[in-house]
């Protein structure tokens, strides 16, 4: 079939996306009442929404095999998706703003019935807060480091107890956002800094978390439950930093240090570990991914204790997607170094959502 006849008998598919332009026009608006004023605006306050070039790629790979739509994951996604009503939504949407904002597309196609990818609102808004995260995962008994949750009224005294070094990060946030090469804190004075500034900066509370110096790894995986494809183990390397950064892939490390004119060997994949590590850190992800009942793709960040025990830091259920290979996106690399070139983790993806939502409607109509 030529690619126009195929074309025409695709199917719909509307990208939902959180485009840069599109968070710093509504910022722009929005900031008298509830955002920064210009003086406190962190750096990295727009580095979690998609550029130009991601959008395109996306779309580009969708369009191989789908008919594409795009919109934005704003005030007005909600009428137009009811318009469109396409056979899938393809969510990268990371939301513009709000401690449920990356839940907000799922529950549109959920209120419009509409298929979408990714997990859905409730598992998104979990791995958004990283302290809700922490208490599941703990449930579950799956490693993950000691915190509390620090904010203007009280905890104090559990603050001064805390054992240190630990780190300092916003409660949900992601892409690094709030977490710079000074959020390793080893005084009390610098995490009491700390946890000011990050409250300032961001509105919003502070994980305090006991920092693990060990190795880190980030674990890409496709599909669902109990089927979850494993991609290749990446080892963040520490060791491509700056002499005298510390060992902690944040800001900085991400968007600062490293540049895609002159990339860093951040990323090791397929990391160099033992037999024993790897089978202990794939089923740690396993059992994340599945008492948070990912579906689809997600990111699982990982780090070794000082006995080179593994801990689950946070879920990614959302990855980051950059398309260019020298922009040392960990997602695409793993899926690259599984055989997934950038398009086919795409509809690698949208496949995955269109099979679980029609086996999930064909599971309803039998039980009616
Ligand atoms: N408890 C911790 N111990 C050691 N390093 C940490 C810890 N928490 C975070 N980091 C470092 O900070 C980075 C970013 O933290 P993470 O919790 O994954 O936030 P983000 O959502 O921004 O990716 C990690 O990749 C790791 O290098
Ligand atoms: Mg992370």
């Amino acid at each position: 079939m030529k690619g126009s006849a195929r074309l025409k008998s695709a199917l719909n598919v509307t990208l939902v996306c959180s485009s840069k332009k599109a968070a710093q026009e509504i910022a722009v608006v929005r900031r008298p009442k509830v955002l920064l004023t210009d003086d406190d605006e962190p750096p990295d306050l727009w580095a979690e929404y998609d550029t130009d070039e991601t959008l395109a790629a996306v779309e580009h790979a969708l369009s191989k095999r789908y008919r594409v739509t795009r919109i934005e994951g704003d005030a007005s996604a909600y009428a137009r998706l009811q318009a469109l009503r396409p056979d899938l939504v393809f969510n990268i949407s990371e939301g513009f703003g709000g401690p449920n904002r990356e839940c907000h597309i799922p529950i549109l196609c959920e209120i419009l019935g509409l298929p979408c990818t990714g997990s859905d609102a409730l598992t998104l808004g979990l791995c958004l807060d990283k302290a809700r995260t922490k208490e599941i995962l703990s449930h579950h008994r799956i490693p993950t480091p000691p915190f509390l949750v620090a904010n203007a009224s009280g905890s104090r005294k559990a603050l001064n107890a805390f054992p240190l070094p630990a780190i300092v990060k916003p409660l949900r946030e992601g892409s690094s956002m709030g977490i710079r090469n000074d959020s390793l804190v080893t005084t009390r004075a610098q995490q009491t800094q700390r946890v000011r500034e990050i409250t300032r900066a961001y509105h919003q509370p502070v994980l305090v978390e006991a920092f693990l110096p060990g190795r880190e790894f980030t674990v890409g995986a496709l599909g669902n439950a109990p089927d979850y494809e494993i991609l290749p183990i990446i080892e963040i390397n520490h060791r491509a930093l700056p002499k005298d950064a510390n060992p902690i892939y944040g800001y900085e490390a991400k968007w600062v240090w490293d540049d895609p004119n002159c990339p860093l060997p951040i990323l090791i994949c397929p990391a160099k570990i033992s037999a024993a590590l790897k089978k202990t850190i794939r089923r740690l992800v396993r059992d994340a991914l599945s008492a948070f009942r990912v579906q689809d793709w997600c990111r699982v960040d990982l780090r070794l204790d000082a006995a080179g025990r593994p801990f689950i830091l946070e879920l990614n259920p959302l990855p980051g997607i950059l398309p260019n290979p020298r922009d040392n996106s960990a997602l695409p690399a793993a899926a690259r170094a599984a055989g997934y070139a950038y398009d086919q983790l795409i509809l690698r993806v949208a496949e995955l959502a269109l099979r679980r939502t029609q086996h999930g409607r064909a599971k309803t109509k039998i039980r009616i």
